[in-house]
């Protein structure tokens, strides 16, 4: 997809679509194209507010569609983009121009986010779309757009989607070596550092919870490493991504209902590769690193049991309460070996527990950490991308007590109650005093079940416009 500006008052040549833009409390007017208005018989009824839709044809043949945008904030003009070159889109028209009266920089930005985030589709396993209209704009002119910064959106939405589109791939086609040869290919095409650590190299190293959680599976686990690496960096920061490849549950099998979405379980990890991508092209100024255990949870005769006591890559020892419990045991690995890694930020991205998402719903993840700065640094950044993230407690000193184990340093589990929050708990064990780490429990947000605004049934590429924003203030 192109993006252009225009200027002037007449849409520019072979337009068959266009997406009016209107503020709440402004005419909807575009001089350009006296007819239009003509087509919209809701016209009338639109105010300008947030979800005021509309959409017609013109009697010369030209689709129209209106949008509300509010007071046209960034997440306004990016949601009402999104919304509205999808029905543009759906009418075949493939060349759209996108008019307002209020277009600057940052909205520019938001403009490219809400086309390429809302026009994203998976459908390379699909014969024939089901619906045969739709037509992917080749071409989108934005009236009075800044050139620069719709190539940013551009880039930033085209980050979400990598994350999307791996997210959204199935445990049989993204195994473990899978993922890491995906990783590989990234990181090439980034020209960065990367390393790939095996199942023997990580029994050498003693990464023995990443080994565990895997030990029941055909697909061995993988450690995925990617640094990229810039003279006189301004900040060191690794984002860890939890990799399950499928989450079966383990021995302590999950029923049926609750199995299916479980190819999910990488969110994590694709969010963080997402991000990497879009601070190489965006070239930020930083040393980034992006750890991710990938590894498949299953049951068979090799896999680890209940009862069983692992000597992590730490060397704390954990007794396993749950294997279901496996996000955090691969985490208490990626997490050590992160912080070895030289680096001031640790943050960690991870569909961690079905607790999170009965506390905050599946708008909303959960965010720990014991720093407050770092919290109100990435609140901004999620709410500006127009991402809702909740700050929980994480110095609940009760609910620690759950972790303690007779037999070893701690357990993989405590109750059922505030389970989130334990898991948090857990992986703080695993984060050296001497780094600042925030975690992000995507459980529930990694995925929607209804096409919304930005977002598009499936995966949702949740945290990856944010994270670059917070590593581009650090
Ligand atoms: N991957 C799941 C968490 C999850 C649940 C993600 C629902 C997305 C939607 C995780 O590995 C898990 O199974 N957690 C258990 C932990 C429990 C055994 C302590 C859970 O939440 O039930
Ligand atoms: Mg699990
Ligand atoms: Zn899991």
């Amino acid at each position: 997809m192109d993006f252009v500006c225009f200027s002037g008052s007449t849409l520019p040549d072979g337009v068959k679509g266009v997406l009016v833009l209107v503020r709440e409390g402004e005419a909807p007017a575009f001089p350009g194209c006296p007819a239009f208005a003509s087509a919209l018989a809701s016209a009338e009824t639109l105010k300008g507010k947030p979800k005021d839709r509309a959409l017609g044809l013109s009697p010369e043949g030209l689709w129209v569609a209106m949008a509300g945008v509010g007071g046209a904030s960034s997440v306004e003009v990016m949601t009402s983009v999104a919304e509205g070159l999808r029905s543009l889109a759906a009418k075949g028209c493939e060349s759209v121009a996108v008019v307002s009266s209020f277009m600057d920089r940052e909205r520019s930005v938001s403009v490219a986010e809400g086309a390429v985030l809302g026009l994203y589709r998976f459908d390379r396993y699909k014969a024939k779309d089901p619906d045969e209209r739709f037509k992917l704009p080749s071409r989108v002119h934005v009236m009075a757009g800044d050139h620069q910064a719709m190539a940013e959106g551009a880039v930033l939405g085209a980050a979400q989607n990598y994350a999307r589109d791996l997210a959204n791939e199935p445990g049989n086609v993204i195994t473990p070596s899978e993922l890491a040869r995906r990783a590989l290919e990234l990181a090439e095409r980034c020209g960065c550092e990367a390393r790939v650590l095996d199942e023997v190299q990580m029994r050498e190293m003693g990464m023995n919870a990443i080994l565990a959680v895997g030990a029941g599976s055909a697909n061995p686990p993988r450690l995925i490493h990617l640094v990229r690496r810039v003279d006189s960096p301004k900040a060191k920061v690794a984002l860890v991504g939890k990799g399950l490849t499928f989450d079966s549950g383990g021995l302590n099998i999950k029923p049926g209902d609750s199995m299916r979405t479980m190819k999910g379980d990488k969110s994590g990890a694709c969010t963080v590769l997402g991000a990497f991508l879009a601070a190489c092209e965006l070239d930020l100024p930083v040393e980034l690193h992006v750890v991710v255990a990938a590894v498949e949870n299953m049951p068979d005769g090799g896999s680890y049991r209940p009862d069983d006591i692992i000597r992590t890559y730490s060397g704390k020892t954990v007794e396993v309460v749950n294997t279901d419990a496996e996000g955090r045991l691969t985490l208490a690995d990626a997490l050590h070996y992160a912080c070895s890694q030289g680096v001031d930020h640790v943050v960690d991205v991870a569909t961690l527990t079905g607790a999170c998402v009965v506390a905050l719903g599946e708008n909303t993840a959960g965010l720990f950490t014991p720093d407050d700065l770092l919290s109100s640094q990435l609140e901004v950044a999620f709410r500006s991308c127009g991402e809702r993230v909740w700050r929980l407690p994480i110095d609940d000193e009760q609910l620690k007590e759950e972790l303690k184990s007779p037999v070893a340093d701690m357990t993989n589990c405590g109750s059922r109650y505030g389970g989130a929050i334990t898991a948090a708990l857990f992986l703080k064990e695993f984060v050296s005093d001497s780094v600042k780490w925030a975690h992000l429990d995507i459980a529930g947000v990694d995925a929607v079940k209804k096409t919304r605004g930005v977002l598009v049934e499936g995966a949702s590429g949740f945290g990856v416009r944010p994270l670059v924003r917070w590593v581009k203030g650090l």
